[in-house]
């Protein structure tokens, strides 16, 4: 037997080499540098600003306004520092009553590699808030002797956030369509989304507004309302899903009926046997105040499993379409819904078509991000003349309109 020539050996262990290398390289890179997510719990009072009762409520203006105002700053601080790079967003998630004003509760999240170092951020992170806090803060008064900030666990800071309405958070640090010209979507991308099946198969979707309640189309329900033959599945995927309940009650709206082209009243709640267990894939919506306005041309998203084109099948990956506001005069002229749409109703979509809800999507959420990115019932998929077709627009059930039934209903 012939011994390998030198320069063969030679080339194969340097090939050897290279290899290993490679692979201890990328592994290294991925193990060590991935980045993960960080969070840190901030508290400080506001002086200026009196405490009411509205504060209680994440949903309502007051809560909204301040918020925003707090978040604003605190963002404008990191971009405009050396942590830039590494700070994600930041949540007030409590605003509470305080002797001398408002005491404020905030989650900041970063993205760290596991390799910086921990301990050296919780001071830059606490200097450059204080100082945001600080300086050019527009009207609010933060006093800086009641600020405290802490590191959490990530298994903390994500339960906070998860009894959250409204929040997703996605995995990946880029934030960024029977849905007809939409796109698959990401997992954790609409954590409230749920599929409502009848005897194990899709039926419609529907939406969480709590951890036992569900929004739906009234339709949905149609020669079927007992609710032990439903069932609702939760997570981007139907097949396997990430959970699932039985139902223990079905409340359609009084006043729908199950006539044919009957579209008015397409509203029903339904709560769940258990309430699910909020995570990053699971959580619930925001819904609006009754008095909250949507204007044309807003951009929202709708969501579901529904038909990638009028009588085609549902599909396994939850899809999502970008769709605007339509003016309701708009929706209402002769050549798209004549004279159809109510005040119950809201359009949305594209006069041009080619982007639609479609069968199967039906009860499902139209939502919107508001400037602080967080996410609003807008309406509930109910009808359209087929699908993306030009001239017909989606339709759907107007939350606000039918604010007050679903707090009767629910006590939400
Ligand atoms: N009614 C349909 C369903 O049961 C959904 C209709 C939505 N249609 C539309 N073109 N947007 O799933």
């Amino acid at each position: 037997m012939k011994l390998l020539e030198p320069w063969k050996l030679a080339l194969i262990s340097l090939a050897v080499v290279v290899f290993l290398a490679l692979v201890i390289g990328l592994l290294a890179y991925f193990l060590l540098m991935d980045p993960e997510m960080y969070f840190y719990n901030g508290s400080f009072k506001i002086t200026n600003v009196q405490y009411t009762p509205d504060f209680d409520k994440q949903t309502s203006k007051e809560f909204r306004g301040l918020s925003a105002n707090i978040e604003t700053l605190v963002t404008r601080a990191f971009r405009a520092s050396s942590l830039n790079k590494k700070y994600i967003r930041s949540h007030v998630i409590k605003l509470s009553p305080d002797a001398r004003g408002v005491a404020v509760e905030i989650v900041l999240m970063f993205h760290f590699s596991s390799n910086d170092n921990m301990a050296s951020y919780l001071e830059r992170v606490r200097n450059i808030l204080l100082q945001g806090l600080q300086t050019n803060t527009g009207y609010l008064q933060v006093d800086p002797s009641t600020f405290e900030l802490s590191g959490m666990k990530k298994e903390n800071g994500q339960n906070l956030l998860n009894n959250c309405c409204g929040i997703r958070i996605l995995n990946s640090p880029f934030y960024s369509d029977r849905i007809t010209g939409g796109r698959t979507a990401q997992e954790g991308a609409w954590p409230w989304q749920a599929s409502l099946q009848l005897s194990g198969i899709h039926r419609c979707g529907a939406t969480l507004i709590s951890d036992s309640w569900l929004v739906t189309a009234a339709h949905c329900f149609r020669g079927q309302r007992n609710p032990s033959l439903w069932a609702a599945s939760f997570g981007t995927v139907i097949r396997p899903p990430k959970g699932r309940r039985n139902l223990r009650s079905i409340i359609v709206h009084e006043q729908y009926t199950d006539t044919l082209r009957n579209h008015e009243y397409d509203i029903a709640v339904v709560q769940l046997a258990s309430p699910v267990e909020f995570s990053g894939d699971i959580r619930k919506v925001c819904l609006p105040e009754e008095f909250s306005v949507f204007p044309p041309n807003t951009s929202c998203f709708v969501t579901g499993w529904g038909a990638l084109q009028d009588d085609g099948p549902s599909v396994n990956n939850l899809r999502q379409a970008e769709v605007k506001i339509i003016d309701t005069d708009i929706c209402n002229r002769a050549e798209v819904y004549s004279g159809f749409i109510s005040p119950g109703m809201v359009c949305a979509g594209y006069l041009e078509g080619k982007i639609d809800a479609c069968q199967g999507d039906s009860g499902g959420p139209l939502v919107t991000a508001d400037s602080r990115g967080i996410w609003y019932l807008v309406g509930i998929v109910s009808w359209g003349d087929e699908c993306a077709k030009r001239n017909k627009p989606g339709v759907y059930t107007r939350v606000t309109y039918y604010r007050n039934w679903i707090a009767a209903k629910t006590g939400i």
